[in-house]
């Protein structure tokens, strides 16, 4: 078979993005709508189901498919209900971006002092809750013949140096243990780590003027700051027949940041 540009097209698939609904400019929502602009219908879900419905909106008014559900991914039942209002739309779900995370909130966390109960929190969102979403998933993508799961990592895992970057590393743990037993089943399972993201979030968490910016600025070997849509074409590609042979893979997109000395 030749290669053709249509394999990077999404028409009739299903895709769940997680956390794409929570502040105005975010890498959910730019997942959700460049996920929509390849033919995907998607089911934008995050746990504040307003924030999900205004991305859903923004969706079908520029002619793609959507719809929008409230989830809060710690929760099987939940994740289930999530699984289902996208089965009831559109018959099924072909693709999983587990992309919903603790991040803000959570950086300034030491290790060494974090509460017991601030730790299984932060990784019962950023880790158990990819599972959690993946488990939900799973046996209708089985039932298909296939599909498509891509976690959110962060460059912060390489190296861990913070309890969320523990949180992301495990969630690469998750990846290939996931890639392993799934690749049979053919279910592709990988993962995209940003560098730094100028969503609101990544706004917030690091503002022009930080000193951590102005020392990645002297270090990382292309650009320090990306956007949230240069992060869609590595999805794309993970999503997509483009990227079938690819499992168990992370696929940095960060100007160079895991380069850095
Ligand atoms: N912005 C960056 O610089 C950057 C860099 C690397 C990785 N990331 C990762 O990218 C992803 C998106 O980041 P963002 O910058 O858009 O931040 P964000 O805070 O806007 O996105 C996280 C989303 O997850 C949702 N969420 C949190 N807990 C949830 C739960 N229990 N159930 C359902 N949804 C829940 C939030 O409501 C929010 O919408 C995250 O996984 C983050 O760790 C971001």
């Amino acid at each position: 078979m030749s290669f053709s540009i249509d394999q990077f097209r999404l028409p009739g698939k299903v895709a769940i993005v997680t956390g794409a609904g929570g502040r105005g400019n975010s890498i959910g929502r730019a997942y959700a709508m460049g996920l929509a602009r390849a033919g995907a219908a998607v089911v934008v879900a995050d746990i504040h189901a307003q924030g999900a419905k205004t991305v859903c909106d923004e969706i079908i008014a520029a002619g793609g498919k959507a719809i929008s559900v409230g989830v809060d991914i710690t929760k099987p039942d939940s994740a289930a209900h999530m699984v289902g209002v996208a089965t009831d739309a559109f018959g099924g779900v072909d693709i999983l971006v587990n992309n919903a995370a603790l991040m803000v909130e959570v950086v300034a966390h030491q290790a060494a002092s974090i509460s017991i109960e601030d730790w299984n929190r932060i990784l019962s969102v950023n880790l158990t809750g990819a599972l959690i979403c993946a488990q939900a998933v799973i046996p209708g993508m089985r039932a298909r013949g296939g599909g498509k799961i891509v976690n959110q990592l962060s460059g912060g895992a390489f190296p861990a140096m913070s309890v969320y970057g523990v949180s992301k590393l495990a969630l690469y743990g998750l990846t290939t243990t996931l890639a392993r037993q799934l690749g049979p089943e053919r279910i592709n399972v990988n993962a995209i780590a940003p560098g730094n993201t100028m969503s609101d979030a990544g706004r917030q968490l690091t503002p022009d003027d930080s000193p951590f910016i102005k020392f990645l600025e002297a270090s990382v070997a292309m650009r320090v700051r990306g956007e949230p849509d240069e992060l869609v074409g590595a999805l794309l590609l993970l999503c997509s027949p483009a990227g079938d042979w690819i499992t168990g893979q992370v696929i940095h997109v960060d100007g160079g940041w895991i380069l850095r000395p």
